[in-house]
């Protein structure tokens, strides 16, 4: 595993800006693995830019993104699949049937989880994975816990995950986030072939802290990632 400081969140998120071009470049048609959340806005605020600049090419691109909020519908403005439009695909020419999300309002969510997965599957692989971590280590939503399943499922959100989104996204309101969510495994993750994790301050020095420590522990969902071969953390 290696790890990369950066002096600010500008310079960290162009540096995995700069990953993510460099992958579709030497792989046009590459798989890409994605995330939400706060942590990952720069990075696409800088792909915007590099597409409108004429530096990367998307056309041929494919996404994953690691997880989606259980009920609430795609338009809504919490949705992954809202905020991945809007912070990304509305702004470059992928092929939005290239775009996959699991989704959270299917009839039979276990069923849409395993098709998802097996869509995974059928593209190839994931060849990039940018992750962000959560204040308890979780990557998705693979919140601590003492066994989890290992592919894309349904996931009950840990309470201090429904904290910190309640503040950062829901104006503080603990009831308006979703308590259920459905999110890659850590074995869908750990199956790309490159993966960038990328931390933002210090709410998340304890679990990069567990990451250092090269103890795996599940109480710390982020530790398993010392058993793959090619791991990069960026840090601001
Ligand atoms: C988002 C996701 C989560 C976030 C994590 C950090 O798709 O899977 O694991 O990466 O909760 O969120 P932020 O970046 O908001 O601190």
């Amino acid at each position: 595993m290696k790890k990369n400081n950066y002096k600010d969140y500008a310079a960290m998120s162009r540096a995995a800006a700069d990953i993510v071009v460099a992958t579709v470049k030497a792989k046009p048609n590459a798989v890409l693995g994605l995330p939400t959340g706060s942590t990952p806005i720069g990075m696409y605020a800088e792909l915007v830019k590099d597409y409108k600049a004429g530096k990367v090419d998307f056309s041929e691109v494919t996404t994953f993104n690691l997880d989606e909020y259980i009920g609430l519908d795609t338009k809504h403005e919490q949705s992954y699949r809202r905020f991945m439009q809007e912070q990304l695909f509305d702004h470059i020419n992928i092929k939005p049937s290239n775009t996959h999300i699991p989704s959270g309002t299917a009839k039979d969510l276990n069923k849409a989880a395993k098709e998802f997965e097996d869509l995974l599957k059928k593209s190839g692989g994931v060849d990039l994975f940018v992750l962000g971590i959560g204040t308890n280590g979780h990557i998705g939503f693979n919140e601590p816990a003492a066994s989890m399943p290992a592919y894309t499922h349904v996931v009950g959100l840990a309470e201090e995950t429904i904290k910190v989104n309640a503040d950062k996204f829901f104006a503080g309101d603990m009831k308006a986030v979703p308590k259920t969510a459905v999110s890659m495994g850590l074995a869908t993750i750990m199956k790309a072939n490159k993966i960038i994790l990328l931390s933002n301050g210090e709410s998340k020095n304890d679990a990069i802290a567990k990451i250092d420590s090269q103890v795996l522990t599940l109480d710390c969902p982020a530790t398993v990632l010392h058993m793959h071969r090619d791991v990069t953390l960026l840090i601001s």
